[in-house]
C-alpha cells in the first residue's frame, strides 16, 4: 500500500506537497496555522512520515502517538531544537532537515536586521509617517555604521560564515567569531577565533547565529550584556532560547547596550504586551530569516525529498546525523 504522510499545516508550499501526493497518501491539518497539540496527537496515528515545522514539538509522547510505523520526521527548517533527536535515534526514526538551502536567505535577513537596527529604520519610517520629519537635522536618527567596526559572530556554521562574508563587504575592521570548534573556512574569510568574553568585550556588533543546544541556552544573559560595550548592537537570528530575554530587556532599558534586532524571541509569537515592542532601541521581526520565496520553495522540496528517500529506503538528501 501507499505510505501515510502527515503534514502539520495546510499552507506548506505546494511544490513539496505535490511531490508527496504523487506517491503517498497525504493527510494534513486543514488550517494555515500550526496543528493544535491534541489534534496532532490524534491525527498522527499511523503515519509513516511527519512533515513538520519548528512550531511543532516532536517528543516522546508524539512519537508514541504516531506508532511503530513512523520512519521519518522531516522538518522544514535547519533548526531542530523542537525535535527530540535522541528519542528518534533510539527508535530508528530518521530526521530530515533543510540546511544549506536557506543559508543565503537567512544571512541576507541578518544583514537587513543589523542595518535596520543600527540605522534605526523602523523608528525613522515611523517619524516620517507621523510628522516627526520637520527638517533634515544633523544629529537626528543617527546610529553606528559598519565601516571600520568590529563584528562578533557567535556560532560560525554555515549561516554565521555567510553573514561574515557579507559583513566584510561593508569594510569592517575586524570579524571575530566564537564557536565550539575551530572553523577552517575562517582563514579565507578573514575571521579570528576568540573566546566568548573577548568577543563580547571587543565587538561593536554582536550577532548570534548559534544553534540552540544545551550549551547555548541563554548564553546571552546579564553577565554577557554587562561585558558588551554600551554602544553595542545585538542581533539574533538563531533561536530566542539563546537569550535570557528579561536580561536583554533590562540591558536595553538601562542603555547597557545600544540596541537589539531580533528575528527570534521567547515565546513565539511574541505577545503584544511584551516590553520589547515598547522599546525604541529594539527591532522585532516575526521569525522570517529564511523567508525568501526561493528558499521557502526549495525548503519545501527538500522536506518532501527527505521523506520520499526515507520511505523508499534510500539515503536522505539532508539527513540530520
Ligand atoms: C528557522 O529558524 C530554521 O531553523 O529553519
Ligand atoms: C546551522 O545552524 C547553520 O548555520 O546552517
Amino acid at each position: 500500500g501507499r505510505f501515510n504522510v502527515y503534514i502539520t499545516r495546510s499552507d506548506m508550499p505546494d511544490v513539496g506537497v505535490d511531490q508527496l501526493r504523487k506517491e503517498c497518501d497525504v493527510k494534513l491539518w486543514e488550517k494555515p496555522s500550526p496543528v493544535p497539540r491534541a489534534e496532532f496527537l490524534k491525527s498522527v496515528a499511523g503515519a509513516n512520515a511527519i512533515y513538520c515545522s519548528l512550531s511543532d514539538r516532536i517528543d516522546k509522547e508524539l512519537l508514541d502517538a504516531a506508532g511503530p510505523g513512523l520512519k521519518v520526521v522531516s522538518t522544514i527548517s535547519v533548526g531542530y531544537d523542537h525535535i527530540d533527536v535522541q528519542e528518534c535515534r533510539k527508535r530508528g526514526i530518521k530526521i530530515g532537515y533543510t540546511p544549506d538551502v536557506l543559508t543565503d536567505a537567512t544571512a541576507e535577513l541578518t544583514l537587513a536586521l543589523l542595518l535596520s537596527t543600527s540605522r534605526r529604520l523602523p523608528e525613522a519610517q515611523h517619524e516620517a509617517r507621523t510628522g516627526g520629519w520637520v527638517s533634515w537635522a544633523p544629529t537626528w536618527m543617527t546610529g553606528p555604521g559598519l565601516a571600520g567596526s568590529t563584528v562578533g559572530i557567535v556560532g560560525f556554521g554555515r549561516i554565521g560564515q555567510a553573514v561574515a562574508r557579507r559583513v566584510k563587504a561593508f569594510n569592517t575592521a575586524r570579524i571575530l567569531y566564537f564557536n565550539r570548534s575551530e572553523r577552517p573556512e575562517a582563514k579565507e574569510i578573514g575571521a579570528e577565533k576568540v573566546g566568548f568574553d573577548e568577543l563580547l568585550g571587543q565587538s561593536d556588533f554582536v550577532i548570534c547565529c548559534a544553534a540552540l543546544v544545551p550549551e547555548t541556552k541563554e548564553v546571552f544573559n546579564k553577565s554577557a550584556f554587562d561585558k558588551m560595550k554600551n554602544t553595542a548592537v545585538f542581533v539574533n537570528t538563531s533561536r530566542g532560547g539563546t537569550v535570557d530575554q528579561d536580561a536583554l530587556i533590562e540591558a536595553l532599558k538601562t542603555n547597557q547596550i545600544r540596541a537589539a534586532g531580533l528575528d527570534v524571541t521567547t515565546p513565539e509569537p511574541l505577545p503584544l504586551d511584551s516590553p520589547l515592542f515598547k522599546l525604541k532601541n529594539c527591532v522585532v521581526l516575526p521569525h522570517i530569516g529564511s523567508a525568501s520565496i526561493e528558499a521557502r520553495n526549495t525548503m519545501s522540496e527538500l522536506t518532501a525529498q527527505n521523506i520520499l528517500a526515507a520511505l523508499n529506503g534510500k539515503d536522505l538528501p539532508a539527513e540530520l546525523k
